[in-house]
């Protein structure tokens, strides 16, 4: 499969591909200690809730292999590259593993190993997910996906891209709308690029367009990724994903979500508990209103009542979510 690596282990070297210069540039960063890897993560180079979570289990092994006292430390990395992003559950997961090995077996050589089957892991669960989602995907079918849940917020194959990479290496003939994902593009700068790098039929769209195509009966299927699963069913995702639910209830397009089964939180009950990333507001202006007050909330919560499914690795889960979930999640 044609699709770019996020992340790289080479030579006892962390490589992250710097997502803020694609597509013009592809250039590896360089993460030599915590703080270049904090810095990545708070200013999205590594982005995407699988990639931070494995981005971070690497970053632990850079931070610790010099420590004398690895316990300790781990506790402090943890809680530092935690505070970088607060919404993605992957992130929490990833560090919460790290910080076992570092109390249970303190070594370089553990950590490494930790960090590499976290990253092996996350390879498998996607390509379960394109499994089972990529029978959703039918001959002439249009999507539409928002932000970037492609290879690039990942391992490989994506999660909401990972049952059209599927789809599209069997052969079946379909097209993508990418919405551009303001205010920082990754729908236009990533999943456009990656997409159309891999020969996916792709169409770039503004974010204010998927009403008017809807309506218009263009669009057969949504899926888009999750930085989060409450408990009930909630999804917490890219800005702008409400919208595309309220869309696709009204013009009853299915709606679905995938996420491998880290990104489900039993601990958070409800999307209410998640808390929202809130970003610089200056992501938001540009040159002509560079004196107005603007917002900038990352993510916003999609109701479990308007998700048609959740593909995660383990199967598909449908209405009641909540139930179906915690079902899907403990088998
Ligand atoms: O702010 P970003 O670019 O990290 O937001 C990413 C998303 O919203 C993705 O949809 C989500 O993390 C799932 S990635 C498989």
């Amino acid at each position: 499969m044609n699709v770019p690596q996020t992340i790289r282990w080479e030579s006892g070297r962390l490589l992250l591909l710097d997502q803020r210069r694609l597509p013009g540039e592809i250039e590896y960063l360089d993460i030599e200690t915590l703080e270049d890897a904090v810095e990545a993560i708070r200013t999205l180079a590594v982005r995407g809730a699988p990639a931070i979570g494995i981005a971070a289990a690497y970053a632990m092994v850079v931070a610790l292999r010099h420590s004398p006292d690895m316990r300790a430390d781990a506790e402090s990395a943890g809680a530092a590259l935690e505070a970088a992003r607060p919404t993605a559950v992957n992130l929490r997961w990833a560090v919460r593993r790290m910080q076992r090995i570092a109390a249970d077996t303190p070594s370089f050589e553990a950590l490494l190993r930790e960090a590499s089957t976290i990253h092996e892991e996350d390879r498998a669960l996607c390509r379960a997910i394109g499994e089972h989602g990529r029978d959703l995907i039918e001959p002439g079918h249009n999507l539409l996906t928002h932000c970037n849940a492609g290879s690039l917020a990942v391992s490989e194959l994506g999660t909401a891209t990972a049952p059209m990479y599927l789809a599209h290496a069997d052969g079946v003939p379909f097209h993508v709308y990418v919405d551009e994902t303001r205010p920082l593009l990754q729908g236009a700068r990533l999943t456009a690029w990656e997409l159309s790098r891999a020969g996916i039929d792709v169409t770039l769209i503004c974010d204010n367009m998927a009403a008017s195509l809807m309506a218009g009966g263009r669009v057969d299927l949504v899926i888009v990724g999750t930085d989060r699963v409450a408990r009930n069913g909630d999804v917490a995702n890219k800005i702008g994903t409400l919208s595309l639910a309220v869309l696709a209830r009204h013009f009853r397009v299915p709606f679905y979500v995938a996420c491998p089964a880290s990104t489900y939180d039993a601990d958070t009950a409800t999307g209410a508990d998640i808390e929202i990333e809130q970003r610089h507001p200056d992501e938001v202006r540009s040159s002509w209103s560079a004196d107005v007050r603007a917002y900038n909330p990352a993510f916003d919560v999609t109701p479990a009542e308007l998700v048609t499914g959740i593909i995660t690795n383990r199967g598909i889960a449908t209405a009641p979510l909540a139930e179906n979930l915690a079902l899907l999640m403990s088998a």
